[in-house]
């Protein structure tokens, strides 16, 4: 990860901040998981509610759009019985040149316990943890094309949850992997569970530059990527991360590489459908896929819950 060292584990090895996947051991991954699946019942999946962080003040501060992390991360908050706090930066004193550092001292003044931040330059929240007072934990809910990790974390429970055992598996990443920071999270965790094969799907302008050093299969046919996979995972293309001219012109994308019921029937016949979303229906996927069995898309959301609960409780517990 860049320049700035991973600084997430204590001296003990403890999760004293979440911010990548990069450089976690497979048990620290797999105690997210259990204790992520401690919260859901298991007849109902219904996410249940208790008051451990009672006392505990939450955070939220989203410095790009977000409607599924930043919701569920408070609704996470609140089912944990913690207060939390959404800062909207849109009137904040971000607008009057504040920095992020100052705007963190500050609420750490105000005596919040956690800060989960959305931002788009990479590299922002490890750059806080270090010059923050250790007594404030911080969650990356995405910084520029870099990480995503609590999205990974919500996708390896989805997972788990439909296939139980990593190993045997076959996962296809279709899309825009060159901008996106959720496959490059979802890459990380799948390594560490020992997944068999991590293909991408993309056309050669959507992978990024050092693909290969990402240890995985590279396909620019679709129908050939997903060919006998277990899990097909779809993403959007990121205009916002795109200069004006690159973006590719969408209905082109969707006659190629567009997540349709003939294209997925290559998979396994029980094959799920993931995105992390927003879905673009029409250009990703098609709305049958998203909206047909196989999808496994809203279940993702609600697992979401559950896991931003865990990570929030493991972080408050010491
Ligand atoms: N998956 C995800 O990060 O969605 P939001 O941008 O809505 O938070």
């Amino acid at each position: 990860m860049n320049e700035v060292t991973n600084n997430q584990l204590d001296a003990h090895g403890r999760l004293q901040h979440f911010l990548t996947i990069e450089g976690l051991s497979k048990s620290t991954l797999t105690e997210i998981l259990d204790r992520a699946a401690s919260f859901i019942e298991p007849t109902t999946q219904i996410v249940s509610r208790n008051n451990s962080l009672q006392g505990k003040t939450i955070a939220n501060l989203f410095f790009e759009a977000s409607t599924r992390t930043r919701t569920t991360f408070e609704l996470a908050a609140k089912y944990l019985g913690a207060d939390v706090l959404n800062l909207n930066i849109a009137v904040s004193a971000t607008q009057k040149g504040e920095t992020l550092l100052d705007t963190v001292l500050n609420l750490q003044a105000m005596q919040c316990d956690l800060f989960v931040i959305r931002h788009h330059e990479e590299g922002a929240q490890q750059q806080l943890a270090h010059s923050v007072d250790s007594v404030s934990a911080i969650i990356n809910a995405g910084d520029g094309c870099h990480a995503h990790p609590s999205q990974a974390m919500l996708d390896m429970y989805t997972i788990r949850h439909y296939k139980k055992d990593f190993s045997a598996l076959k996962v296809a990443i279709i899309g825009d992997i060159a901008h996106s920071r959720v496959a490059r999270s979802q890459i990380q965790a799948l390594k560490t569970f020992g997944v068999d094969q991590i293909r991408v799907i993309a056309p050669k302008a959507l992978l990024p530059a050092r693909i290969d050093e990402l240890g995985v299969q590279v396909f620019d046919d679709l129908t050939q990527g997903l060919r006998d996979v277990d899990v097909v995972i779809t993403l959007r293309i990121q205009r916002e991360r795109m200069q004006h001219g690159a973006i590719p012109d969408t209905c082109e994308f969707f006659h190629q590489y567009g997540l349709t019921d003939e294209r997925l029937a290559h998979a396994k016949p029980d094959a799920i459908v993931m995105h992390p979303g927003p879905i673009n229906r029409g250009v990703e996927i098609a709305s049958s896929v998203a909206d047909g069995k196989q999808s496994v898309i809203l279940h993702q959301v609600r697992f979401g819950i559950a896991v931003r609960m865990a990570l929030m409780s493991i972080l408050l517990e010491h």
